[in-house]
């Protein structure tokens, strides 16, 4: 193999690393809470959403007939099932994530840290990036929060609990599978980017002031932003 070649095997390998480095979630998470406390508007909508009731569908009676449908026990309470809770809570398993010991209220469902990754530490450059807009106009690049741990991707987040199945042509597909594939019915056929538009699942969109710029953005950033109304601040 030649030099060049080796390099770029080399380097091939590094970038996947990076890849599932980061899904892997190095940082800690640290619950909505604090996300709210600043997101109002996207917190209120988020709590209409299916992914904020997601841990209740696991308890006894709730959705029995696409439980049946799926060969589980409409019956039986599985909200401290560890082969269900990683996709129905925030973080399980991670550190500052969802315990079946010792249950937060602010980790239960798919909530903000699923998607927008853990969170502990670039929420503290929301803050001072805010600050240092409003004293000196000043924006604060995007890749900053990258590094702190934001994800701006979001797809492999997603396919993590929507396509981790057997037989799922997703690679990264692992143990514990979630029971509802499109074998058991089409509907749950996972497709990114009609999801991330779905209205009844996604948090609506609120107008950014541009605290931060740059790359990296979702290919939707714009399109989002394009309707998004303004925030509210009660
Ligand atoms: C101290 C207040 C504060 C906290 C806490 C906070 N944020 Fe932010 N966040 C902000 C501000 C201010 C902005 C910039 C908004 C703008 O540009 O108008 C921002 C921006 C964002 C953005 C948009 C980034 C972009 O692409 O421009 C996302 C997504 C976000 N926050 C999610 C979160 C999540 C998730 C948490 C909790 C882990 C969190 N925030 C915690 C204040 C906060
Ligand atoms: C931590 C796991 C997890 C992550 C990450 C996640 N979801 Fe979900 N999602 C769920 C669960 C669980 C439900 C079912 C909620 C319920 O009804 O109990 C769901 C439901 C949905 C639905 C509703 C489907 C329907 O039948 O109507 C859509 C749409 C959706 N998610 C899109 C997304 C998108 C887009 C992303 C990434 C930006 C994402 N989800 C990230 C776990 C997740
Ligand atoms: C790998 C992640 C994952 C695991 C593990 C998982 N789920 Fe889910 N679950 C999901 C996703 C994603 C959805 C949303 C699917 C969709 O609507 O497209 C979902 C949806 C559901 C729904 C709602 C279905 C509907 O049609 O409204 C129920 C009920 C449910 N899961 C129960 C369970 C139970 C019980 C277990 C454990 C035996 C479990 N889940 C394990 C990811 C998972
Ligand atoms: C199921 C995935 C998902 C969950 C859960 C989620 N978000 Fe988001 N969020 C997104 C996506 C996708 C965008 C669009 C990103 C863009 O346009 O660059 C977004 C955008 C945002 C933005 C930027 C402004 C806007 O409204 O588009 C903020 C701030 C934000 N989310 C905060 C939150 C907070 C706070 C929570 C929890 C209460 C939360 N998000 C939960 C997926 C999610």
């Amino acid at each position: 193999m030649t030099l060049s070649g080796c390099l770029s095997l080399l380097l091939f390998g590094f970038a996947f690393f990076v890849i599932n480095a980061s899904v892997a979630d190095d940082f800690a998470y640290d619950g909505r809470k604090k996300c709210s406390g600043c997101h109002k508007s996207q917190y209120k909508s988020w709590k209409q959403t299916g992914h904020a009731k997601a841990l209740e569908s696991l308890r006894a009676g709730e959705k029995s007939e696409a439980k049946e449908k799926a060969g589980l026990d409409p019956a039986k309470d599985y909200s401290e099932d560890k082969k269900c809770i990683a996709c129905h809570t925030t973080g399980f398993g991670m550190e500052g994530g969802y315990e079946i010991e010792d249950p937060s209220k602010y980790t239960v469902g798919v909530g903000c840290e699923s998607c927008h990754g853990p969170g502990k530490k670039y929420r503290l450059l929301h803050r001072k990036a805010s600050d240092r807009f409003d004293k000196e106009k000043t924006p604060t690049s995007r890749q900053m929060l990258v590094d702190t741990g934001e994800e701006f991707e979001f797809v492999e987040r997603c396919k993590s609990c929507h396509m981790s199945y057997e037989g799922s042509p997703w690679s990264g597909a692992k143990e514990p599978y979630t029971p509802f594939t499109p074998k058991v019915d089409l509907k749950y056929s996972f497709d990114f980017d009609k999801y991330v538009r779905d209205e009844k699942a996604m948090h609506k969109h609120f107008k950014l002031t541009g605290v931060f710029e740059g790359p990296p953005q979702p290919a939707f950033h714009q399109e989002f932003q394009d309707t998004a109304k303004p925030a509210s601040e009660e």
